[in-house]
């Protein structure tokens, strides 16, 4: 039986968001001002959404291992602190870029950010693929999938609709159609009307047209064989 993983949506996103942002620095000439400022924005963005997921994770989903498996809490734990650190070297990159002024500067500044971010992005790659496999093994052995389900809604709570609103984007561009029709359906079902409007609204906007009318119709079918 395929269990509930707890991670998928959100990774799925976050990875939508690291690919983006590693593609638009490759992409950025650094001596153009507004190029710069939109990559600059873009690494912000994404320091900010993978340090808000890790504050998550090492408050609602750590916790729930930590009487079974302490050890690898702790091994968890110690990985987020890695992840601030290559944050905060990261956003030191960032903050500092505009008080150079020679364009020799900034080409330089622009390759030593995207290594960092490349850093960053290999670090989170393999962090979340560990979490998937060895935390989801442990959540799976002492929870339920409602008990999980649970936990994911903690969370959505948890989150400032603003905040939301970033990672609801990068989630509706990283998951396939089935998952995104899925999402709408259970926010249909389940959240009040202008909530399930802004997300289809959003789906419109980030997903493709055909990508779009794909999700439209399967939402339709789940509503007619209801
Ligand atoms: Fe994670």
């Amino acid at each position: 039986m395929q269990r509930f993983n707890i991670f998928n949506q959100i990774h799925k996103g976050l990875r939508a968001l690291l690919f983006d942002t590693a593609l638009c620095l490759q992409q950025t000439d650094f001596t153009n001002e507004v190029e710069a400022e939109e990559a600059l924005n873009k690494v912000r963005e994404t320091v900010l959404l993978f340090d808000e997921h890790a504050h998550k994770e090492d408050k609602y989903i750590l916790p729930a291992i930590s009487d079974f498996e302490p050890s690898v809490m702790d091994c968890f734990e110690k990985e987020h602190e890695k992840d601030i650190m290559l944050s905060n070297q990261l956003t030191a990159s960032v903050e500092t870029f505009f008080l150079l002024t020679s364009p020799t500067e900034r080409v330089m500044a622009g390759q030593k950010l995207s290594i960092a971010f490349m850093e960053f992005t290999i670090f989170n790659l393999q962090h979340m693929a560990k979490e998937e496999d060895l935390i989801n093994t442990i959540l799976w052995r002492y929870y339920s999938d409602e008990n999980l389900v649970s936990i994911q809604h903690q969370i959505v709570l948890s989150t400032t609709p603003w905040l939301m609103d970033f990672y609801s984007k990068w989630m509706l561009r990283g998951i396939n159609n089935a998952e995104a029709t899925c999402w709408l359906q259970s926010v249909q079902q389940t959240a009040p009307e202008v909530v399930f409007q802004t997300l289809y609204s959003k789906a419109q906007t980030e997903l493709s047209p055909g990508r779009f009318q794909k999700v439209s119709d399967g939402l339709l079918e789940g509503v007619l064989t209801a």
